[in-house]
């Protein structure tokens, strides 16, 4: 396998081989059985699911069906699949110019670094929507490139010139622009918008926060340690009450490289797997600051969540260390009752933890709340067998480490206070209804097998009671006195993904799974406004095997109360569904499709022999009304 075929999760193996665990009677003592963990982990979400079927038969007799649509069967399609009355439109892909002096995308050579700098980016992941005045914005991350994709017009597919290196950095980071819809009711860019703006790896942006300052952020370029560069890797996103965007940097890592590639680079930054390989993108080779040789604090930052003004295109974006650094999926920002701001974060990596912030400073409807995710106290969860949890304090205190570590080796910070390690958390969902938050546990093969980066034991728990776990599950919490700063909480499992035409053992799932509904992997996750959660993987679409059944990538929505899943949407070929939102009326819901034809089997969205790009879709009723 080449380097531009590798995901960042294959680069974290290789960049931090561990030794098998050997312990195996451990892993099958706490391995749970089908049968174990419907009367065990499952005991709450199965008293819900029972009692959620009175409730839906009720609901169902009173209101109509609570999900307005039927389930789409699974598909290996080259197309957006959508139920019976539903439409879909294309509003921006790859290369498209959200400027009005940028030149249309370019299939021959698929562009260059000054024309991708004013174009959509690639790999689009998280996105929010802003409306003001009267104006509509969307704020879009663009997570990676397809390398194979972004330079298929050379002859080898890789960068022949440092133009080339340069725009696939440029198609990094986040697209913000305005959106309206034209006279046949079609979504379009505004392209002459004043707001239009994209952040790059090269754009200016303030470090704050515990960590501003610290030695261990100062280089050469900003002695000062508090301004850096850019954004890459932005994956999931979060978007806060007082109207700013959050962008969360994810696998920052893979970027950095040495000329010398004999170069050792720390044990704190091989905790985060940083390396001197070169693994394909070659930015060390057009900027310095990305070779760990020459620039060893510079891996220290990046890793962050990124605050952004939507509508301020000339606004410095802000890089907020309180709310710690690894490998961010996502932001899902919550006002508890005293009006702190709580934001449940997830560090997607195998074995790694879930994160809470809770700001020092209070929300104000009416007051400046710019800075309140600057200060603030962090913890990590640990759930317990007994289905209780707590939030652990990550202080000097607990940690031994000083403020600024914390914030900068969040991860060595946790594992000292023994969280629980987790299956790659992918979003947290935060229910708009209800005290309760959902994280998606998208897939870990090495739960039971090997430990986390950091060395931790990653026998199965009751969250994550499977080993070699390839399928996923939801696992949600209930915060003590539905107060989301609580220390205290509940929790259960929503749902074990898994197959139950292949196994009849705990990898069929949980109840609420069937052949109906069946998908693996997790990981876009949202409420809409009536408390239905919408469900994005980002899976293995083979459809054979422990997959058969399952198709291409997909979307579902989840009933929370009766535990019912049906299938929404299916996406098309080697494609991940990732970031969703919706238009201020609800009649549209905005839905991202990420790297279609990533191994060479797409040409979706424009079909015959065109270059696959990814999008982002607006999907409607044909009838006008609500969605979401
Ligand atoms: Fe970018 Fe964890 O997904
Ligand atoms: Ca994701
Ligand atoms: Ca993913």
């Amino acid at each position: 396998m080449s380097h531009e075929d590798l995901s960042f999760d294959e680069i974290d193996e290789i960049i931090s081989p561990r030794a098998e665990e050997t312990d195996f009677d451990r892993v099958v003592d706490t391995a749970l059985s089908r049968r174990g963990f419907l009367g065990g982990v499952m005991t709450f979400g199965l008293g819900t699911f029972l009692v959620g079927t009175t409730a839906l038969t009720r609901d169902a007799l009173a209101d109509g069906d609570r999900f307005g649509f039927a389930a789409v069967p699974a598909n290996s399609n080259d197309t957006i699949t959508v139920p019976d009355g539903f439409e879909w439109e294309q509003v921006v892909a790859w290369g498209d110019p959200i400027t009005a002096d940028a030149p249309d995308f370019d299939e021959a050579t698929r562009g260059t670094a000054a024309t991708q700098a004013m174009a959509f980016g690639d790999n689009n992941d998280g996105m929010s929507i802003f409306t003001k005045g009267g104006r509509t914005v969307l704020a879009v991350n663009n997570e990676y490139t397809n390398r194979k994709i972004m330079w298929g017009n050379n002859p080898d597919g890789k960068p022949a010139s440092d133009d080339d290196i340069a725009k696939g950095m440029m198609a990094h980071g986040v697209s913000v622009f305005e959106v309206a819809r034209d006279d046949a009711g079609n979504w379009q860019v505004v392209k002459d918008s004043d707001l239009n703006r994209r952040i790059t790896p090269q754009t200016d942006m303030d470090l704050t926060g515990p960590a501003a300052g610290d030695d261990m952020l100062k280089t050469a370029a900003d002695p000062s340690g508090t301004t850096t560069k850019g954004t890459w890797n932005n994956c999931g996103n979060g978007e806060t009450p007082w109207g700013t965007y959050l962008t969360c940097e994810e696998n920052f890592n893979g970027y950095f490289s040495a000329a010398d590639e004999a170069h050792e680079v720390s044990a704190e930054l091989k905790r985060y797997g940083v390396s001197s390989k070169d693994w394909g993108y070659g930015w060390a080779k057009i900027d310095d600051r990305f070779d760990v040789a020459k620039n060893p604090n510079e891996p220290n930052r990046a890793g962050y969540v990124v605050e952004i003004d939507p509508f301020d295109p000339t606004s410095t974006p802000k890089k907020r260390t309180a709310l710690g650094r690894f490998k961010h999926e996502n932001a899902a920002v919550v006002l508890a009752p005293s009006g702190h701001a709580v934001v449940y974060l997830g560090d997607d990596e195998r074995g790694e933890f879930l994160y809470k912030f809770v700001s020092h400073g209070i929300y104000s409807a009416t007051g400046d709340n710019s800075d309140l995710l600057e200060n603030g106290d962090l913890f990590v969860a640990k759930f317990n067998d007994d289905m209780r949890g707590e939030w652990l304090a990550l202080t000097p205190g607990t940690t031994g480490m000083s403020d600024a570590e914390i914030r900068i080796h969040t991860r060595q910070a946790a594992s000292k206070v023994g969280a629980t390690t987790m299956d790659r958390p992918e979003w947290v969902a935060v229910n708009p209804t209800k005290a309760e938050a959902y994280v998606a546990l998208t897939n870990n093969k090495n739960r039971g097998k090997k430990p986390n980066a950091g060395g931790d034991d990653t026998s199965a728990n009751r969250p994550n009671p499977r080993v070699e776990n390839h399928y996923g599950q939801i696992a949600r919490w209930m915060p003590d006195n539905d107060d989301h700063a609580a220390q205290g909480f509940n929790w259960n499992l929503f749902a074990l993904a898994g197959n139950p035409d292949v196994h009849d053992d705990e990898y069929a799932g949980s109840e609420n799974i069937n052949s109906g509904n069946m998908f693996n992997s997790p990981d876009g996750m949202a409420f809409d406004s009536t408390g239905l959660l919408w469900i994005q993987t980002d899976g293995k679409y083979s459809n054979e095997g422990d997959f058969a059944g399952m198709g291409n990538n997909q979307m579902l929505a989840g009933d929370t109360v009766t535990g019912e899943i049906r299938r929404f949407l299916v996406g098309p070929n080697e494609c991940e569904v990732t970031g969703i939102c919706w238009s201020a009326d609800r009649r549209t819901m905005f839905v991202g499709i990420q790297h279609p034809g990533e191994r060479g089997d797409s040409h979706f969205p424009g079909g015959g022999t065109s270059v696959p790009r990814s999008g982002v879709f607006a999907v409607r009723r044909t009838d006008g009304g609500l969605i979401g």
